[in-house]
């Protein structure tokens, strides 16, 4: 164990995880381990550029808390995020695909009845949002729990805004007794992820964009189904093909209609995938 070289270190480093009493952990830790040393022996990794490495992770750490989620921001803009949701969430055909969940979402949303506004006075162009939750073979999923949650018209969440004094553009909602959902709220519009921060710094040093398309949040939940965290992108949108976290599905995108009265009306029907263990 001493002397070691740059030929046998990953070795003795795996050794060392040989007694891990979870077989998952060691296999995770060991996978970990094997990659990291490839990949700097790979780029020839210096001195100077890890410790700038280690400096940006730190800034990451620092700037993280509850409500500004930077390892979730890098792990979103490296595409980690949604290569993990898809390798986990590979549905039979006909069911409503999942994408990335994203910082935004918060656990004690209030709750509304079908057909009230969702927006709670946050600026934007109203729009009403139906469809309904049906299982793979059709049925209605009566009581479907539905949590929705979106960007105000400025490209903001509430929880970016200092000082609101109640949640605005979000919600949980219930389906009724057929499946069917709707509420009133605001036209989805597009927004940049926070990119006043080591991630948005890692953007410009690379030429991306932190666009993401305007999208509506949802996760709908259902004893029987499994749980459905997915988007509903707004058709037309430019960003739809570079979105900045890689989260587009093309089944996943509607038309967001204007009606004769000024509003918008987007229509979209939800198909989950029932519990494995379901009956
Ligand atoms: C969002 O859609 O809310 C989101 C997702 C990933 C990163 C930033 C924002
Ligand atoms: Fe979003």
């Amino acid at each position: 164990m001493r002397n070691l070289t740059q030929d046998n270190i990953t070795q003795a480093v795996l050794a060392r995880f040989a007694d891990t009493p979870d077989a998952r952990l060691k296999e995770i830790m060991t996978s970990l381990v094997q990659h990291l040393h490839s990949f700097a022996r790979e780029v020839k990794l210096t001195e100077g550029e890890w410790f700038r490495g280690i400096e940006f992770l730190t800034r990451i750490g620092h700037i993280t808390d509850a409500q500004r989620q930077e390892f979730i921001l890098l792990s979103d803009t490296l595409g980690l995020s949604m290569l993990t949701v898809a390798m986990n969430n590979d549905k039979p055909a006909g069911c409503t695909e999942a994408t990335v969940f994203g910082p935004f979402y918060v656990e004690g949303a209030p709750h509304f009845d079908l057909g009230e506004d969702v927006a709670q006075g946050a600026a934007g162009v109203p729009c009403v949002v139906r469809g309904t939750v049906r299982g793979r073979d059709g049925e209605p999923v009566p009581g479907a729990e539905l949590h929705v949650w979106q960007a105000d018209a400025e490209g903001k969440y509430d929880v970016q805004r200092e000082g609101l004094a109640a949640h605005q553009a979000r919600g949980v909602l219930h389906a009724d007794s057929r499946g069917a959902y709707h509420f009133r709220s605001i036209l989805a519009e597009a927004y940049p992820i926070p990119d006043d921060g080591p991630v948005g710094e890692m953007l410009r040093a690379t030429k991306r964009h932190p666009w993401r398309p305007a999208h509506l949040h949802f996760m709908i939940r259902a004893p029987g189904y499994e749980t459905l965290t997915t988007h509903v992108f707004r058709d037309g949108d430019p960003w739809l093909d570079s979105d900045a976290v890689f989260g587009v599905r093309q089944s996943l995108v509607a038309a967001w209609k204007k009606q004769p009265e000024g509003h918008y009306l987007v229509e979209y029907d939800f198909v989950l995938n029932p519990a494995k263990d379901a009956p």
